[in-house]
């Protein structure tokens, strides 16, 4: 195994027109996916990063298991900035799909930032890609990551069946046990013991998988 990303907060890294296909499908308007209510939490809205969302993001990653999950950490604006932009350079390229994850308040609360969910390493005609998830501290314990993930999957499998598709993945690190419970409720099957690749691997780790037909 020579991948060792985790977390969803890496860089992308943009090779443009490597997946044409599929950037045709997405040009047309921002991708949305919405995933319903559950007893502890409001709905959800899954949509492309956008730079209005950068002070939110800022405050967010101040949080430590974030920081020390994520595999790659914002401190500043300029930072923030730089790190949407880098999302944005992935929709364009269509070959990684970034979605912000925002709560929905009831009234006029409007939306707040709790999550992200990114599809990475997407190429046409390769059967596999990466997903990748952390959710806000103050948004924890209450599903958003599994459900923000389902939605993820669904639509993953929906729009690369044509370019071949047919499992997705989850990397983690042995003693992140939080994310491997994320993995196993959205049935992201255990496969292997990843041997641990230092530094930015420092520990074993999990893949899971999901195929498309589970
Ligand atoms: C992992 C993470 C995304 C989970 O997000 P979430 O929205 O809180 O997900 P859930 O609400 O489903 O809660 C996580 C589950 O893990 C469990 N969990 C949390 N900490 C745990 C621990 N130390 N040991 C075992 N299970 C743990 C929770 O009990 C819950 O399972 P349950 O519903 O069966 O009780 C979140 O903790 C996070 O963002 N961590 C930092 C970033 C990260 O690790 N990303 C993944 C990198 S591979």
């Amino acid at each position: 195994m020579t991948r060792r990303s985790q977390g969803g907060m890496g860089q992308t890294q943009s090779a443009p027109g490597e997946n044409a296909a599929a950037c045709h499908r997405l040009t047309s308007a921002p991708v949305e996916l919405q995933v319903a209510a559950s007893p502890v939490s409001p709905p959800l809205l899954l949509r492309p990063w956008r730079m209005r969302d950068v002070a939110a993001l800022v405050e967010v990653s101040q949080d430590p298991a974030l920081r020390r999950w994520a595999s790659s950490v914002v401190d500043t604006d300029a930072e923030g900035a730089r790190w949407v932009q880098a999302q944005q350079r992935g929709w364009a390229a269509g070959n990684r799909f970034c979605f912000a994850v925002l709560e929905i308040q009831p009234g006029s609360a409007g939306e707040q930032l709790v999550g992200n969910v990114v599809l990475k390493e997407v190429t046409s005609g390769k059967p596999a890609a990466e997903v990748g998830y952390w959710t806000a501290a103050h948004a924890r314990g209450r599903g958003v990551a599994p459900r923000a993930l389902e939605a993820l999957t669904n639509w993953a499998f929906d729009t690369f069946a044509a370019d071949g598709l047919e499992r997705l993945e989850i990397l983690h690190q042995v003693n992140n046990p939080a994310s491997c419970r994320v993995a196993q409720k959205s049935r992201y099957d255990f496969d292997t013991i990843l041997p641990a690749a230092p530094p930015s691997f420092p520990r074993d780790g999990h893949l899971h998988i999901r195929r498309k037909s589970a």
